[in-house]
C-alpha cells in the first residue's frame, strides 16, 4: 500500500513541495505515488491507504479541479488518512502560513465537504520573469500594495522547507481508520 499524493500545480512549485514530501516519507520508510490532479480521470483507490492534495493558489482561488475532484471523491477521501496543503504568496508571512490564518484554506475547509485530518500551508515561489506580461504586472502590484519584491528580473522561492519535511513527519504518523 502506497501514500497517494495529488498536486496541483500552475507554474510547478506544488508538485515541486510534493516531491520533496515524497522524498521525506521515503526517508521514513512510506511508499508513494504522485498524480497530477489537474490530470487524473479516476482513482484506484485500494492501491492507497493515505492521500495528500496539494495546491496552490492563483488569483485568488484553487484550481477547480479540485472543488471537482473532492465531490466526486468525498467518501474515498473520508475513509482513509487524509491530509491537504495549500501553496501561495500571502504565506510568504508566517502570522498568514496556517489553515486558520491564511484566508484562501479557512475558507476551502469551512466549505469542503471532505475534511483532511492534517493540514498545512505553505510559501510559494515568485518567479517573475517566467511570468506573462499581464501576470507580471499583476502580481507587481500586489507584491507593491504588500510590501513584496518588486524586482521583476528575480526569482523568490519562499518556501520553509523544515516546515515541509515537518509536515510529512506528521502524516507518516496519521493512524489508520
Ligand atoms: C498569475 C498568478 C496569480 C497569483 N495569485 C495569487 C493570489 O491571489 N494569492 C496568493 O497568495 N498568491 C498568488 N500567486 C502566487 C502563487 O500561489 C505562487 O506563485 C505559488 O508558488 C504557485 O504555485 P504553483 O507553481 O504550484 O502553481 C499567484 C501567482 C501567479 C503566477
Amino acid at each position: 500500500m502506497k501514500t497517494l499524493m495529488l498536486f496541483s500545480t500552475r507554474d510547478g512549485q506544488t508538485r515541486e513541495i510534493a516531491a520533496y514530501l515524497c522524498s521525506q516519507l521515503s526517508e521514513l520508510g512510506v511508499d508513494t505515488a504522485m498524480v497530477d490532479l489537474n490530470r487524473t480521470e479516476s482513482i484506484d483507490w485500494q492501491l492507497y491507504d493515505r492521500v495528500v492534495i496539494g495546491a496552490s493558489i492563483r488569483y485568488g482561488h484553487f484550481h477547480s479541479a479540485l472543488d471537482r475532484f473532492v465531490k466526486k471523491n468525498t467518501t474515498a477521501l473520508q475513509a482513509i488518512p487524509s491530509a491537504f496543503f495549500a501553496v501561495n504568496l500571502v504565506a510568504r508571512k508566517p502570522e498568514k502560513r496556517s489553515p486558520q490564518t491564511n484566508s484562501y484554506t479557512r475558507k476551502f475547509l469551512l466549505r469542503s465537504p471532505w475534511q483532511p485530518d492534517a493540514c498545512a500551508v505553505f510559501a510559494g515561489a515568485l518567479r517573475y520573469p517566467r511570468y506573462r506580461w499581464f501576470d507580471r504586472f499583476m502580481i507587481r502590484l500586489i507584491m507593491k500594495m504588500t510590501g513584496g519584491e518588486t524586482d521583476t528580473s528575480k526569482e523568490v522561492v519562499y518556501t520553509d522547507w523544515e516546515q515541509v519535511a515537518g509536515f510529512a513527519k506528521e502524516l507518516a504518523q496519521l493512524s489508520p481508520k
